[in-house]
């Protein structure tokens, strides 16, 4: 089976699952969604079937976002994606602040994580999603052996641990509230909210309470 056939018939990664259901517990519909560090798209195909409007995917590989592209003509989603090849902090002045904002798995793949949330937090209108690795010792070590190898080879991104309230402490700082928190034994899967925002879409169409709790507890 070639690439793009497994990419239509895989399914959603377990904190891919948890991210999806702290969203739709939100409301995804009608909202314009960023995803950065989008790789080949999986979860915001599936956000786009579920009624979101319109997904940016920022991503550094353009093998991924081949794939993504391939996906979202097999999925007729192509009126409502746009790609950007590239590092997003040095794409954010093209790109518009979305309703939405998410990074599964993509916090520990920049070298300036705290530049990464800043700018991409002050992107986001109303909700923040991440998932980023817990802090035990099994996954330090994993991450720093990653990081060596990697410095052998020509890669467009190299990975390095933060510490999970570090992550926390810029979103909250950028005046964001959790909503949810759910893990894996590898990952945390949080949204966040933007202080004092409802959530309005101005046609009342698709929103459910911003407070709702998904598989976490609101915190
Ligand atoms: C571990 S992969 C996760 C991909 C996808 N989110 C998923 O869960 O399948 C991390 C991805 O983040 C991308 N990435 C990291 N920092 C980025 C940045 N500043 N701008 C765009 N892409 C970035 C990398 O190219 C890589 O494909």
């Amino acid at each position: 089976m070639n690439n793009q056939r497994q990419e239509e018939r895989a399914g959603l990664e377990p904190n891919q699952e948890q991210l999806l259901a702290a969203l739709r517990a939100q409301g995804i519909k009608g909202r314009r969604v960023l995803e950065i560090g989008c790789g080949t798209g999986r979860l915001h195909h599936r956000l786009l079937d579920e009624g979101a409007a319109s997904v940016v995917g920022v991503e550094f590989s353009a093998a991924y976002l081949e794939q993504a592209k391939a996906l979202a003509r097999a999925q007729g989603h192509e009126d409502r994606v746009t790609y950007l090849e590239g590092d997003f902090t040095e794409l954010a002045g093209q790109i518009e602040p979305a309703d939405v904002t998410i990074l599964d798995k993509v916090v520990h793949c920049y070298q300036e994580p705290e530049r990464l949330v800043r700018q991409s937090t002050a992107h986001t209108r109303f909700l923040y999603a991440l998932t980023f690795p817990r802090d035990r010792w099994w996954i330090r070590l994993l991450i720093r052996s990653v990081a060596t190898v990697m410095r052998f080879f020509p890669m467009l991104w190299r990975i390095r641990f933060s510490r999970p309230e570090a992550i926390r402490a810029w979103v909250r700082e950028a005046g964001f509230v959790r909503l949810c928190h759910d893990e894996t034994k590898m990952w945390h899967t949080e949204v966040y909210v933007r202080r004092g925002e409802t959530g309005e879409l101005g046609r009342g169409d698709g929103l459910g309470s911003p407070h709702e709790k998904s598989n976490g507890s609101a915190l």
